[in-house]
C-alpha cells in the first residue's frame, strides 16, 4: 500500500481536473493574488540598500571575465560568452508590450514557464546557468532580472561597443505568472503545440514543446492587438518570414508590427536588429526533432536544463538553437559596421540551413566569409535570416540603414539609446533606477517628471487647503473623478501614469472620455485658482503642486462623503508631488494607458467589438492596479456609491444618496428583495427589479453584478453589505484610495 494516500491514481495536490477545469468561464479572482510574499525568500530584504553596497566595478570586471573564460560543458563560440548574452538580455526585455506594460525585464521572467521553455528562448537556459557563478558570489545583493541585463551590456562593452548606460533596480518573481495572456495556443487552426511521447519516460516525458507554426494574417493582426510578437513562443517574429515562406517584404511588416507593440520606432527597430547582429551567430546544426524538452518539461535529472541535443557533443559545432545557420559578419565578437556594409554591398540568395531553414548567402562566391565559432581554419559564408533582408527591402528601413551605414557614430549612438530603451522600458520613472552608471540625460519614454523643487505643505495647510475646496463649490463626485482619473491611469506593469506630475491636466489624458472631460477642465480651473492663492501668500520655498492639490480634492470629498454617511475617517496625504509638462509628455505613447475598458467607471464601448468579457477586462484592469479581492471589491462598492461612472449613467448606483459612502452598493447586490434580468440577450445591461411589484428599482452593468455573482468577490461582498458593514467598509475604502494615489510615489518609497 502506498502510505501516500491517492498518489496510486495520480490523485497528489493540485492533480486535474481542478475547478477551472470544469468550468473555465470563470471569473479567476485568484489571479490577484500572485507572488504572495510567502513565496518569496528574501520578501523583508533591502535590495536598493544591498545594491548600492556592491563594489559596481568589481562585479562588472567580474561578468567580464566570465565572458571569455569557456566552459567545457558549453563552450563559447569563438570563445566568447558575449552574443549569446546580448541575446539572452535582449529576450528578457523583448517580451514587454507597450499596450499593458506586461513582459519586460524587470522581474527575471525568463527563469520560469512559459518564458523559459519557448522555442525561440533555446539554450538562453545555458546562458543563465553559465552565469551562475556570479549570481552565488553577490548572492541576494544583485537580483537575476539586474544580473542579465547588466551582463547584456558588459558583452557589448568587451566587444568595442560603447553602452549608454545601465540602471538597476529590478526585483526578482518568484513564480510563474499565471495570469499574462500570450496568445492563442492556435493559430488559424494550427496547433503550435508539438506532443511528443518520449519512450522510456511514459509521464514525464510526455512534452509540450511550445514551436513557432501558423500563419499569421491581416485578421489576427486586429484580434490581438496587445500582443508583441507574431506568435507565442517568439519573442518577435519568424525569422525565415511569415510562415516560413522566405518572404522579406511580409518579414519587414510582421516586424513593424510587433516592435511597435514594444514601442519601438523604425529607427530604434532598425538600430537593435542591426546592432545585435553585428554580433554572434545563428545555430541549426541538428533536426529539431532530435532536440529534446523544453525546460520545463525535461526529465528530472536534467536539472532545470533543456532541448538536449544527442548529436556529437552536443554542443560546440554541433549546436542547435534556432535551425538557421552561420554569421552575419567577418568578425563577430567585434563592433563594426560590417553587418549592413555586407547587407548592402552584395545581392543575397535564398539557401537552406543544415536543418532545411530558410537563410541567405551572398551571390557573390568573393564576398568575405567569417570563421567557423570552433574549428580553427574552417570558414563559411556570411548568412542572414530573412528578417535581415527585410531591412534592405523595406523602402523606409532602406532608407535608415542608408543613414546609419554613410554614418557609423550615429548608428553607434542609436543602437545605444535603443538597447538603453529596451532594457530599462518596463522600470518606470527614473527615480527606480540604482547605481552609479544611470545617465543623467532624461528621456521621453521614462515619462519625465521634474524633482521636487520646493517644501511641501504641513498639517495646517492641508487642513486649510481642503476647507478651500470643499468651499469652493465642486461636488464630492467631481472631485473624486478628478483624482481618481489621475492616480488610476498608473499601471504596476511598467510603473507608469500615476498621479504625480499631474498629466491629467495635458493631452491626452485630459480629453479621455472616461475621465468627464468638460467636469474635469471645470475641477482643474477650480483648483489652479486655489493653488495660485495659496502659493502667491507663502514665504520661503512653500508651495502646493497641482498634482498634491488634485489628489487632495479627493481625500477631502471622501472625507465629507463618509461624514454624511455618519462614519468619522482620516484619508491619508503624502506631499511631494510635481507637475510635469506637455514637452515632457509624449502624446502617443501616453495614449497606450488609456484603458480600453474600464470596470471602475463603468466604461464599455461595445463597438469595439470585445471577444472578451467586460469583467474579464476588469479583473486585468484590478491586477494592474495591485488590488486584492477585498481591496477591489470595497473601491467598486465606493465608486458606485460616489457616482462615477463616466457617462453620469446611474448603473450600479444602488442607493437614494449619491455622493454619500454608504454601503447600499452591496445591501442591494446581496439582497434576495430583487430579482436581476438582463435587459436583451447580450447580457451586457441589467434591471434590477422589485420580486414582489415587478418594478424596475435600478439598472446594473456585468461590472456591478460580478461582485454577487462570482463565489470569491459574494463572500466579500457580503463583509461590507451586513449591518456592522458600512464603517468597515469606509475605513477599507480610505485605506485602498489611499493606496492607488501612492502607487506611483516612487520618490517615497512606494
Ligand atoms: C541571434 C532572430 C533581433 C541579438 C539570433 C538568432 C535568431 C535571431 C533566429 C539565432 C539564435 C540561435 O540559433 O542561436 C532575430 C530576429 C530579430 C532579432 C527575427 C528581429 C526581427 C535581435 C535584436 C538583438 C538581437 C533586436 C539585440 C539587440 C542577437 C544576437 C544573436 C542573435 C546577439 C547571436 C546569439 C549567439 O551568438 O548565440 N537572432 N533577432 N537580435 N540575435 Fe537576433
Amino acid at each position: 500500500q502506498c502510505p501516500f494516500r491517492g498518489s496510486r491514481i495520480g490523485g497528489a495536490l493540485g492533480s486535474k481536473p481542478q475547478t477551472d477545469d470544469w468550468w473555465p468561464n470563470r471569473l479567476q479572482v485568484e489571479l490577484l493574488h500572485q507572488n504572495l510574499p510567502q513565496a518569496n525568500p528574501l520578501r523583508d530584504f533591502d535590495y536598493k540598500g544591498a545594491f548600492a553596497k556592491i563594489d559596481f566595478e568589481q562585479l562588472k570586471s567580474d561578468i567580464k571575465a566570465l565572458l571569455t573564460d569557456s566552459k567545457d560543458w558549453w563552450p563559447a563560440d569563438y570563445g566568447n560568452y558575449g552574443p549569446q548574452m546580448i541575446r539572452m538580455a535582449w529576450h528578457a526585455a523583448g517580451t514587454y508590450r507597450i499596450a499593458d506594460g506586461r513582459g519586460g525585464a524587470s522581474q527575471g521572467m525568463q527563469r520560469f514557464a512559459p518564458i523559459n521553455s519557448w522555442w525561440d528562448n533555446g539554450n538562453t537556459d545555458k546562458s543563465r546557468r553559465l552565469l551562475w557563478p556570479i549570481k552565488q558570489k553577490y548572492g541576494a545583493a544583485l537580483s537575476w532580472a539586474d544580473l542579465m541585463t547588466l551582463t547584456g551590456n558588459c558583452a557589448l562593452e568587451i566587444m568595442g561597443f560603447k553602452t549608454f548606460g545601465f540602471g538597476g533596480g529590478r526585483i526578482d518573481a518568484w513564480e510563474a505568472d499565471r495570469a499574462i495572456y500570450w496568445g492563442p495556443e492556435f493559430w488559424n487552426g494550427d496547433p503550435i503545440d508539438d506532443i511528443k511521447e518520449y519512450p522510456g519516460h511514459p509521464d514525464e516525458m510526455v512534452t509540450r514543446t511550445i514551436r513557432w507554426v501558423g500563419k499569421p494574417n491581416e485578421e489576427y493582426y486586429d484580434l490581438e492587438n496587445p500582443l508583441a510578437a507574431s506568435h507565442q513562443a517568439l519573442i518577435y517574429v519568424n525569422p525565415e518570414g511569415p510562415n516560413a515562406e522566405g518572404d522579406p517584404h511580409g518579414s519587414a511588416r510582421d516586424i513593424r508590427e510587433t516592435f511597435a507593440r514594444m514601442g519601438m520606432n523604425d529607427e530604434e527597430t532598425v538600430a537593435l536588429i542591426a546592432g545585435g547582429h553585428a554580433f554572434g551567430k545563428s545555430h541549426g546544426m541538428v533536426s529539431p526533432d532530435k532536440i529534446g524538452p523544453a525546460p520545463e518539461a525535461a526529465p528530472i535529472q536534467a536539472m532545470g536544463l533543456g532541448w538536449q541535443n544527442p548529436e556529437g557533443t552536443g554542443f560546440a559545432q554541433y549546436t542547435m538553437t534556432n535551425g538557421i545557420e552561420g554569421s552575419w559578419t567577418p568578425n563577430p565578437t567585434q563592433w563594426d559596421n560590417s553587418y549592413l556594409t555586407n547587407l548592402f554591398k552584395y545581392d543575397w540568395e535564398q539557401t537552406k540551413s543544415p536543418t532545411d531553414a530558410i537563410q541567405w548567402k551572398p551571390s557573390n562566391p568573393d564576398a568575405p566569409k567569417t570563421p567557423d565559432a570552433h574549428q580553427p581554419g574552417v570558414e563559411h559564408p556570411l548568412m542572414m535570416m530573412t528578417s535581415d533582408i527585410a531591412l534592405k527591402v523595406d523602402p523606409v528601413y532602406h532608407e535608415i540603414c542608408q543613414h546609419f551605414l554613410d554614418d557609423f557614430d550615429y548608428f553607434s549612438d542609436a543602437f545605444a539609446r535603443a538597447w538603453y530603451k529596451l532594457i530599462h522600458r518596463d522600470m518606470g520613472p527614473k527615480t527606480r533606477y540604482l547605481g552609479p552608471e544611470i545617465p543623467a540625460e532624461d528621456l521621453i519614454w521614462q515619462d519625465p517628471i521634474p524633482a521636487l523643487d520646493h517644501e511641501v505643505v504641513d498639517v495646517a495647510d492641508i487642513n486649510f487647503l481642503k476647507d478651500k475646496i470643499l468651499a469652493s463649490g465642486i461636488s464630492v463626485s467631481a472631485l473624486v473623478s478628478a483624482a481618481w482619473s489621475a492616480a488610476s491611469s498608473h499601471r504596476h506593469s511598467d510603473k507608469r501614469g500615476g498621479a504625480n506630475g499631474a498629466r491629467v491636466r495635458l493631452n491626452p489624458q485630459k480629453d479621455w472620455e472616461m475621465n468627464r472631460p468638460q467636469e474635469l477642465g471645470e475641477v482643474l480651473s477650480t483648483l489652479e485658482a486655489i493653488q495660485a492663492d495659496f502659493n502667491s501668500t507663502q514665504s520661503g520655498s512653500k508651495k502646493i503642486s497641482m498634482a498634491d492639490l488634485i489628489v487632495l480634492g479627493g481625500c477631502a470629498a471622501i472625507e465629507k462623503a463618509a461624514q454624511d454617511a455618519g462614519v468619522s475617517v482620516a484619508v491619508p496625504f503624502t506631499p511631494g508631488r510635481m507637475d510635469t509638462t506637455q514637452e515632457l509628455t509624449d502624446v502617443e505613447m501616453f495614449n497606450w494607458l488609456k484603458p480600453v475598458s474600464d470596470g471602475f467607471r463603468n466604461y464599455h464601448n461595445e463597438a469595439v467589438g470585445y471577444k472578451v468579457k467586460p469583467e474579464r477586462i476588469f479583473l486585468d484592469r484590478a491586477q494592474l492596479l495591485t488590488l486584492t479581492a477585498p481591496e477591489w471589491t470595497v473601491l467598486v462598492g465606493g465608486l458606485r456609491a460616489l457616482d462615477q461612472n463616466w457617462d453620469y449613467s446611474k448603473h450600479g448606483s444602488f442607493t437614494d444618496r449619491p455622493g454619500v459612502l454608504t454601503n447600499d452598493f452591496f445591501r442591494v447586490l446581496t439582497s434576495m428583495d430583487y430579482e436581476w434580468k438582463p435587459i436583451d440577450n447580450r447580457e451586457m445591461l441589467f434591471n434590477i427589479c422589485d420580486r414582489k411589484t415587478g418594478e424596475t428599482k435600478f439598472t446594473a452593468t456585468r461590472c456591478d453584478l460580478i461582485f454577487g455573482s462570482n463565489a470569491e468577490l459574494r463572500q466579500i461582498a457580503e463583509v461590507y453589505g451586513a449591518d456592522d458593514g458600512n464603517e468597515r467598509m469606509v475605513k477599507d475604502f480610505a485605506a485602498v484610495w489611499n493606496k492607488v494615489m501612492m502607487l506611483d510615489r516612487f520618490d517615497v518609497g512606494a
